[in-house]
């Protein structure tokens, strides 16, 4: 091991360079770092980690009808749309080299029950929209979301009896809606409920009606988290009662995302998430550490809440915030980047 006392360094930059000191009018500094920040081209060359457009996932919000989009109004630039806007959206983020996209429904109120009946009509919001944009922007990679909430009464991502959230009934649920979303023609499904082995089951649902190259992109460290907040308020989703902490994890733990992680990829995840991202960042490079699958981190709807927030009172430079912000997703470890700034950091990283 190298000492990194200072004198130490001290001699031995002397013995790597002894005449360094002598051209030096300084000759107490002996290690200059900045010399790799000089210029912009030098401090790209030495740079560690690089956003690509590549790397985005953009999240959308489908609600029925026609001609129509919402702004979310705790998202400010985020809508819902019906989906002959949507199409336009998806494939203006396909032109910005954005390759991928996930699906959120906003279900109308009477649709919803307590077993989540509407995840699983072939005919049902999604895998419409999943058709449609297959046929519209054939190359985008199209993520559906399997869980309840949209489509639950209660607002949870599992059927509720006496106030309890039931896990297996629930995992047969998600198995019927993760293959009416291959039958559609999803690329990768998502489930991000937390339910115990839920992977497992899908995994082997979608095999056994032949769906072998339809991926699973599994939401593995999900937390309890407030960060959800806006995301609820898009998709009318907020639980009835409680919280989801029985099946979320809990935001102080971390072995817990291992073994969850170790537990999706036994039960055949392609792809392994971290949610929130910002506030886990650490999760997110511990998991990588952890596994050679691709890592996935969710920017959620409270980060990007609050950057709007504070950008719109003129407190912070958005634009370097949202860069700075992702990038740090990246030096984590995280391979992709589920973010609704998905085609302004496109724009962005266009030079
Ligand atoms: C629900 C789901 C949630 C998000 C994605 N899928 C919310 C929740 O778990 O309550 C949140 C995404 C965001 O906040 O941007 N299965």
């Amino acid at each position: 091991m190298f000492s990194t006392d200072a004198s130490t360094l001290e001699n031995q930059v002397a013995q790597v360079e002894p005449s360094s000191a002598s051209k030096s009018s300084s000759a107490s500094v002996v290690c200059r770092p900045r010399r790799l920040r000089r210029t912009e081209t030098l401090r790209r060359m030495v740079r560690e980690h690089t956003l690509r457009v590549e790397d985005l996932i953009y999240p959308l919000f489908v609600m029925v009808g026609e001609g129509q989009q919402e702004e979310v109004a705790s998202m400010p630039g985020c809508y819902r749309y019906t989906l002959d806007l949507l199409l336009n959206e998806v494939q203006q983020a396909y032109q910005l080299g954005i390759g991928a996209i996930a699906l959120f429904p906003l279900i109308p109120c009477d649709q919803k029950d307590n077993a989540g009946t509407e995840s699983y009509n072939p005919d049902g919001l999604i895998p419409g929209a999943v058709r449609a944009i297959k046929q519209a922007v054939p190359d985008i990679l199209v993520i559906t979301d399997v869980a309840l909430d949209p489509y639950s009464s209660e607002g949870h991502d599992g059927i509720v009896q006496d106030g309890k959230i039931l896990n297996d009934e629930t995992v047969a649920v998600l198995a019927k809606q993760a293959l009416v979303q291959a039958e559609a023609g999803a690329d990768f499904v998502a489930p991000s409920d937390m339910m115990d082995g839920r992977v497992g089951v899908i995994r082997k649902a979608l095999d056994a009606e032949g769906w072998i190259n339809v991926g699973i992109l599994a939401y593995s460290a999900k937390y309890a988290s407030a960060y959800y907040g806006p995301f609820r308020d898009a998709l009318d989703s907020a639980p009835k009662f409680g919280d989801k902490k029985t099946y979320q994890m809990d935001a102080a733990n971390a072995r817990e995302a291992i073994k969850e992680v170790d537990l999706d990829i036994a039960e055949g995840a392609d792809i392994v998430m971290v949610k929130p991202a910002l506030a886990y960042l650490d999760i997110i490079c511990q998991i990588k550490q952890h596994t050679n699958l691709p890592v996935a981190a969710y920017n959620v709807s409270g980060e990007y809440a609050m950057i709007k927030a504070a950008a719109a009172q003129g407190w912070i430079d958005e634009k370097k915030v949202i860069l700075e912000t992702l990038t740090s997703m990246k030096r984590a470890g995280a391979d992709l980047i589920l973010t609704y700034f998905a085609k302004d950091v496109a724009l962005m990283l266009r030079r």
